[in-house]
């Protein structure tokens, strides 16, 4: 794919601040939008000291990892922006994608946007986003991608690049992160794009067809992962007809 200059998410179009130690570069970028910056704007960390995951839980943030996040203005109308955590998860699939050895194990997206390897994560993708005076939205897209560490403690299977024979640094992560979001942006068109997102996903979904256990913050389902609808949501067949679930934490079987 290539990107024509000056577009809304040509490569131009961002600016990149890098940053030693934060709190969060999530929280950096809420606090950028605040002073007034305009967004398009990368903030990348060595070392987050609250690095936060979602469902309030937190990130690990040693240095060696990669910590870094895309603050956009108004990305896609509200109804539209369903689509945009399976849209990151592919840019991120494609910058990993290049460094893995051949013999790797594969590298698969669990729904809606962990990238793993070998069924084990190794990126999560926390988004985040504001109300602003003027009306218009904040989104912040955080991404965490395990190079030289992983939590143990974590209550799934972690793994990190170098535990799967990729060495490579955060910086040069970084630069093909850079690359592949501001393509798969340009190619999600504001959200319109959804029919070519939800293709390119399943094509390297993890378990479509497998038994999974979706836990929604009330209760667990269990069933069938259907694969995704062209909303993106999750189809879970249970055996008694096919649910559309829109967010919950996805467990194989
Ligand atoms: C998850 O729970 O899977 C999402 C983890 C997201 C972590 C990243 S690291 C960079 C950015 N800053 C944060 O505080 N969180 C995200």
């Amino acid at each position: 794919m290539r990107l024509g200059r000056g577009g809304r998410y040509s490569l131009d179009a961002f600016r990149h601040e890098a940053l030693g130690e934060v709190t969060s570069t999530n929280t950096e970028c809420l606090a950028r939008v605040r002073q007034g910056d305009p967004g398009n704007l990368w903030v990348t960390g060595d070392r987050q000291t609250a690095g936060r995951g979602r469902r309030g839980r937190a990130w690990t943030s040693e240095p060696g990892n990669l910590y870094a996040s895309l603050l956009l203005i108004d990305p896609a109308p509200a109804e539209l922006l369903g689509s945009l955590p399976l849209a990151v998860s592919l840019a991120v699939h494609g910058a990993i994608r290049s460094f893995l050895p051949p013999a790797a194990e594969p590298l698969e997206i669990k729904w809606p946007n962990d990238v793993l390897i070998g069924r084990k994560k190794t990126c999560g993708i926390l988004l985040e986003s504001e109300g602003l005076p003027d009306l218009s939205r904040a989104v912040v897209i955080g991404i965490g991608i395990n190079i030289r560490h992983r939590p143990d403690d974590a209550p799934y299977g972690v793994t990190s690049l170098e535990e799967q024979g990729c060495n490579i640094s955060a910086h040069e992560l970084f630069s093909h992160l850079y690359r592949e979001m501001a393509e798969i942006l340009d190619l999600w068109d504001e959200g319109r794009a959804v029919a070519e997102i939800t293709r390119r996903w399943r094509q390297v979904a993890c378990g479509i067809g497998q038994p999974i256990r979706v836990n929604l913050p009330d209760r667990s389902i269990d069933g069938r992962f259907a694969g995704i609808d062209d909303r993106g949501l999750l189809l879970l067949d249970t055996g008694h007809g096919t649910q559309a679930i829109a967010a919950g934490d996805v467990f194989y079987l």
